[in-house]
């Protein structure tokens, strides 16, 4: 079967099957009566159900790092669902879930030697803010109970992931939930960082600013720092020089936990396994997601130093050590996802490709400098930002229209966030690609009321 003749079982895509299913962070009316349905995928490219194919310009949602459909990943996934579908994550294991979790902490740098697995990536921030809660309480520090988000970072959707992210629609109806949390500003500053590439030479006098909400509330409040290294859902907004490394600095002189949100970062994306290892890093935990299956089954985790494992490591010996956990932590299909996504980023290089990409990718993405609406583009790693002037009164809707006129107009899965276009293509891309994708976006652009 080819996966342009993916089966859809007599689904038509009429309104009246597309009702029921109440989509996530879509627009659902405008969605159903103009829908956006795929039906298969293969390497660098979708099908959609009317019959085309369509390239695939953000690895899906930042995930499918090794391409679509890749076959020794299928094949892990089919032979695991034959011989173990499910085996209890509490009080039982199975021996691939214990090999991932050696092989991704002798990929993370440094002591972060624990890995804690979860399903998605809010799950394994709420997982993260938890081990850091419990973490200064095992030490008797139980004051410790403050976290510190940054604005414009998203860290999921949970009620621990919004309170601490800044993402302002999101906040907005659930942000307070969680008490005591306060934000560091944005790293963006479009007059002093337009047009970047890598890490822009302006802002690593933004981490100072820690120092002021440590000065206001006390380092004997505050549990852990969370940022994401490259911010990515909320434009693609790489970290100034030295700023990441003045956090962990700051955060250690203070007692303060520093974890790193990589669930778009990890996994290749910036050229390495982690960003902690590209910006020569040891945060206290990584949290991860996406990349780590290649998008093929949910699979998050969170990576933590020895220093905190062994903090948790007492008390009666037939009592859990940590009462957290989900059901499908470590599910076998997810497992055997992981080993085989990490097999093929190994055998394809596929971490280094992206350096070796990294200097030609930024050069064919920044030649959109001057295409209509552009203001401003953003490259590091395999991940792009392009920021489109908002229409007067209308903010978004020219993202919207991009995102729409790209697939149904120009073959091209994109993804916008408000008037952002972000891309982040498989890992795998060819040059061709790259140029394929200049060549769409300009067409788009070139569209756009
Ligand atoms: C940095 C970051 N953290 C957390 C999440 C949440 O992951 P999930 O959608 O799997 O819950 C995302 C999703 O894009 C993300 O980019």
């Amino acid at each position: 079967m080819s996966p342009m003749d993916a089966p859809t079982e007599g689904f038509t895509g009429a309104p009246n099957e597309l009702e029921s299913h109440w989509m996530p962070f879509t627009p659902n009316r405008s969605f159903k009566l103009a829908p956006r349905l795929i039906s298969g995928a293969k390497n660098m490219h979708y099908y959609s159900t009317d019959g085309r194919q369509v390239l695939d310009a953000v690895a899906g949602m930042w995930c499918c790092n090794a391409g679509h459909c890749r076959e020794p990943i299928v094949k892990a996934i089919q032979a695991q669902a034959a011989q173990l579908d499910y085996a209890p994550a509490f009080q039982f294991g199975h021996p691939k879930i214990f090999e991932l979790a050696s092989r991704i902490s002798l990929l993370a740098p440094g002591d972060l030697d624990y890995v804690l697995f979860g399903n998605s990536g809010s799950e394994a921030v709420d997982t993260s803010l938890k081990v850091a809660l419990a973490y200064h309480r095992l030490k008797g520090e139980g004051g410790k109970t403050r976290f510190i988000g940054r604005e414009r970072g998203y860290h999921g959707v949970g009620f621990g992931g919004i309170s601490v992210g800044g993402m302002m629609p999101n906040r907005k109806m659930f942000g307070a939930m969680l008490s005591g949390v306060d934000h560091l500003q944005a790293t963006y500053n479009r007059d002093e960082q337009a047009f970047s590439r890598g890490e822009p030479e302006w802002g690593a006098h933004l981490a100072d600013e820690l120092l002021r909400l440590i000065a206001l509330h006390d380092a004997s409040t505050i549990a852990a720092v969370i940022v994401e290294p490259v911010a990515g859902s909320t434009g693609v907004l790489a970290p100034p020089k030295a700023y990441l490394k003045r956090l962990r600095e700051i955060t250690e002189q203070h007692g303060i936990l520093l974890i790193f949100d990589e669930v778009i970062c990890g996994f290749g994306r910036l050229g390495a396994p982690f960003a902690a290892e590209r910006f020569d890093i040891v945060p206290d935990m990584i949290i991860f997601a996406k990349g780590a299956t290649s998008g093929t089954v949910p699979m998050s985790g969170v990576v933590v130093r020895k220093g905190i494992y062994d903090i948790f490591m007492q008390g009666p010996e037939h009592l859990p050590e940590f009462f957290h956990g989900y059901t499908y932590s470590g599910h076998p299909l997810a497992a055997a996802a992981g080993l085989a996504a990490l097999d093929l980023y190994r055998e394809e290089g596929l971490f280094e490709r992206v350096n070796q990409l990294e200097p030609l990718w930024a050069d064919a993405i920044h030649s959109l400098k001057s295409a209509p609406h552009v203001v401003d583009i953003r490259t590091i790693g395999l991940v792009a930002g392009i920021d489109l002037a908002p229409k007067e009164g209308a903010p978004g809707t020219r993202g919207y229209e991009a995102m729409t006129r790209a697939f149904h107009d120009h073959d091209m899965v994109i993804r916008t966030t408000a008037d952002t276009v972000a891309l982040s293509p498989p890992l795998i891309i060819e040059e061709a690609q790259i140029a394929e994708i200049v060549e769409r976006l300009t067409s788009v652009l070139a569209d756009l009321s």
